[in-house]
């Protein structure tokens, strides 16, 4: 029998829901948000986050216009089993503002990776930040490797990959890139890693501190 929902606040999580990942983060620009992975309540989250994307986004994503998704997207996307498909999502005052995930192939331990950071929270690091936890949460599920395809004109995706630490292979075809990289957390990627958690705690601090500065 399947396990009963375990109660999150008023939320009803799903079963298998990874809590270990959620957490308030701040980014290395020192904007607050919070991440989570994504449940089935998520949908309307998410439906009027895709309707807010620019269509260059939305293009970038889907490689076509795509202005409104699907109700079977809808349910893709959000219903997940933790495992071989796991999504997360950043959220700013309980806005979606950007979404991470990762789809093994089936019967293997790759898994495609895929982003989308809204217009008005790009080049914030949220990108960077989302495949280090996602790269955390596969390698913890048996994943070893991920794969993801982009438009080679989406240089800050691509340069996401690239400055990820992991060592990235690319190939292209046409208008497309395939990047493919092992996610072992080994010791070049962990000494990235540092740096960039290095800046992520230096925002926080200093977030905090113009926090106090301002209390009476
Ligand atoms: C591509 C996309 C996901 C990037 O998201 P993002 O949150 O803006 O990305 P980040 O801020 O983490 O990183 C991008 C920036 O950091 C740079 N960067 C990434 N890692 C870096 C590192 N370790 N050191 C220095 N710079 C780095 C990139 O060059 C880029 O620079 P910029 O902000 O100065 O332009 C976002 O632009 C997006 O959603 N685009 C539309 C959808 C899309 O293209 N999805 C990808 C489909 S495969």
């Amino acid at each position: 029998m399947p396990e009963d929902p375990e109660v999150r606040g008023t939320v009803l999580a799903p079963p298998g829901y990874p809590a270990d990942l959620e957490r308030d983060v701040v980014s290395p620009t020192g904007e607050r948000y919070h991440l989570r992975p994504i449940r089935p309540d998520d949908a309307e989250r998410l439906v009027a986050f895709h309707v807010r994307l620019s269509t260059r986004s939305t293009y970038l994503r889907f490689f076509r216009v795509h202005p409104v998704l699907s109700d079977d997207e809808v349910e893709r996307f959000t219903c997940v089993d933790y495992r071989d498909r796991l999504a997360l999502v950043v959220l700013r005052d309980d806005v979606l503002v950007a979404v991470g995930r990762f789809d093994r192939t089936p019967d293997t331990s790759e898994a495609e990776v895929a982003f989308v950071v809204a217009d008005a929270h790009q080049h914030h690091g949220l990108a960077r930040l989302l495949l280090d936890e996602l790269a955390r949460a596969a390698w913890e599920r048996g994943i070893t490797v991920f794969v993801a395809e982009t438009l080679a004109e989406n240089r800050p995706m691509i340069e996401v990959f690239l400055a990820s630490g992991f060592r990235v292979t690319t190939s292209r075809e046409y208008d497309t890139v395939s990047l493919r990289f092992g996610i072992e957390p080994d010791e070049a990627y962990r000494a990235v890693l540092a740096k960039r958690e290095a800046a992520r705690r230096r925002a926080a601090a200093s977030r905090d501190a113009e926090g106090n500065a301002g209390q009476c």
